[in-house]
């Protein structure tokens, strides 16, 4: 049995760190430009934090008889860049992880529900994420939940030559 609840205690803190580190360690898999998890996670929740104040965020945590075994972080209200998108506003999920032990169990469904609810509520019409290309089970998790692609990002690295030297 799974609940979602809204993160509150220093407890949960100290959990959603943990469970940051193995997020960033997961993406380091598809690019292994990013940063270790350990160097990064304090700056990068501080900066989460300061997102939701601004956003309209809220970070959820999963809790079952293990403890906390999963978080999420939507931004209900994200200032568009793009003046072409057409939409003042969006909201998106920036983090989503699931310990590995508590995988495959709906517990990650449960977390997007919440987000769901949470940017249904500020007024949104769609929910988005960017995913790795590479992260074939994060695509499949969010096609299953009901998500299509909307854009891709292409990338190619660039010969040696090219780049100014330093
Ligand atoms: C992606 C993730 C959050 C899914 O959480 P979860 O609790 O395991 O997901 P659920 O149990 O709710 O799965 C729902 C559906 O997603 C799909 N799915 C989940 N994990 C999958 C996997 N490893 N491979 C293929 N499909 C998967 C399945 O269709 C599943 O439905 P089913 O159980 O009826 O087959 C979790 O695997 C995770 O934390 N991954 C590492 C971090 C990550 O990639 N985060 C997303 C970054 S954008």
């Amino acid at each position: 049995m799974v609940k979602i609840r809204v993160a509150e205690t220093a407890s949960d803190w100290r959990e959603i760190r943990g469970l940051c580190v193995a997020l960033q360690e997961h993406g380091r898999a598809s690019d292994p430009r990013m940063p270790p998890g350990e160097g990064m996670a304090d700056a990068y929740l501080g900066d989460l934090l300061r997102k939701c104040a601004l956003y309209d965020g809220k970070v959820f945590v999963a809790e079952t008889s293990d403890g906390v075994v999963g978080y999420l972080c939507v931004l209900a209200k994200v200032p568009c860049a793009e003046p072409a998108d057409g939409l003042a506003e969006q909201s998106e999920v920036v983090d989503l992880v699931v310990s590995d032990r508590a995988r495959s169990a709906g517990v990650g469904t449960a977390l997007l529900a919440s987000a769901q609810a949470h940017a249904a509520a500020a007024g949104s019409s769609h929910l988005r994420v960017t995913v790795f290309a590479r992260n074939a089970s994060a695509k499949t998790f969010y096609e299953k939940s009901g998500f299509e692609p909307h854009e891709i990002v292409y990338e190619k690295p660039l010969p040696a030559a090219f780049r100014p030297r330093q």
